[in-house]
């Protein structure tokens, strides 16, 4: 079953209306669908980003959809551009109910090769930014009364995930953080909630993983129990259910969207043969008593 972007929404198309929502790395990916969706759905939308012209085209995209939106240049690694994103946000539309902290590096290195730079430029990243942006976001979140937090995390680091060191103990800071802050910021009714992302087609991130090849596509979808890659549309639906007060009562959780992939191992025993043989096994203890004598001791 194939899946594009313009699925119709499931949700009112004023689900978001009111609110005010900044997207770092919003400008490009995942980031810029989940601004889109949010925007499409009643937001004003700021998005972040490093390249200006890559910006400016997001913004005029966004503007195209009907989408009230403002690009603000810089790095999640400094904290001051934080602060002046918000500053410039606020003095636009005025108020900031929801961060989605997106902005992410990664690449595929094993790690006998990967510098200590390379480590530290992606927790920076990852997990510096996402706590520069939550940190500087936080006074004019706690004025919301009605706030929400999404960290885009990973599942890479649920078990380990080849050549991806930095990324998977980046993304498993980034998990920690968005448990700490619901904790902490529950109090000022900002809930603080995760999104791991599976496989998602169209991303920066595949196509580094696939450069590889058509076979080695065709080996991975097999290892996908919904049998299909997920699109940026699922990923920002699911934001935009987190941000809504259908989930007034969800902190500190992060949502697992990726059909399924993380928790996949190949099966012990064809499903074809699996009733056959456990069947099999039943009557043979039936026969001989073995199943009988077991549930007269419980
Ligand atoms: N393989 C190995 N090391 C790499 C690398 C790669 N593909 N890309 C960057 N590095 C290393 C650099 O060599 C450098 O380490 P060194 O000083 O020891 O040589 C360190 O990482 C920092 O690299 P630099 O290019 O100076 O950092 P940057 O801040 O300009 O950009 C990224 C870093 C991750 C943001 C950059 O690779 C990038 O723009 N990636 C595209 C965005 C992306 O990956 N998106 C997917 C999100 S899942």
């Amino acid at each position: 079953m194939s899946m594009t972007s313009e699925e119709p929404s499931p949700f009112r198309p004023d689900l978001q209306s009111g609110k005010v929502a900044l997207v770092t790395g919003g400008s490009s990916g995942i980031g810029f669908e989940i601004a889109r969706q949010l925007g499409l759905h009643g937001a004003k939308v700021i998005i972040s980003g490093r390249r200006q012209q890559v910006l400016d085209d997001a913004c005029a995209a966004l503007g195209h959809d009907g989408i009230q939106a403002l690009g603000v240049q810089g790095d999640v690694r400094k904290p001051d551009n934080c602060q002046e994103w918000i500053k410039q946000g606020v003095a636009k539309f005025g108020r900031l109910d929801i961060l989605v902290n997106c902005a992410a590096g990664n690449f595929l290195v094993p790690a006998e090769q990967l510098s200590p730079n390379a480590f530290k430029t992606v927790m920076e990243i990852d997990t510096q930014g996402t706590f520069n942006a939550s940190r500087a976001s936080f006074p004019e979140l706690e004025k919301s009364g009605d706030a929400a937090i999404v960290n885009i995390s990973a599942t890479l680091q649920y078990g380990a995930t080849w050549y991806q060191a930095h990324a998977s103990a980046a993304k498993a800071a980034v998990d920690s953080l968005t448990r700490s802050l619901a904790l902490e910021w529950g109090h000022f009714h900002i809930r603080v909630n995760g999104i791991a992302p599976g496989p998602i087609s169209g991303t920066a991130g595949m196509t580094k993983l696939f450069a590889g090849g058509d076979d080695a596509m065709q080996h991975y979808m097999k290892t996908i129990p919904l049998g299909r890659l997920g699109t940026k549309w699922d990923i920002a639906m699911a934001v935009n259910y987190l941000c809504s007060s259908a989930a007034r009562y969800v902190t500190g959780a992060t949502l697992v969207v990726d059909g399924g992939e993380w928790m996949y191992r190949p099966p012990l025993i064809p499903r074809e043969a699996v009733s056959q043989a456990s069947r099999g096994l039943e009557s043979k203890s039936r026969a001989t008593g073995h199943a009988g004598d077991k549930r007269s001791k419980l």
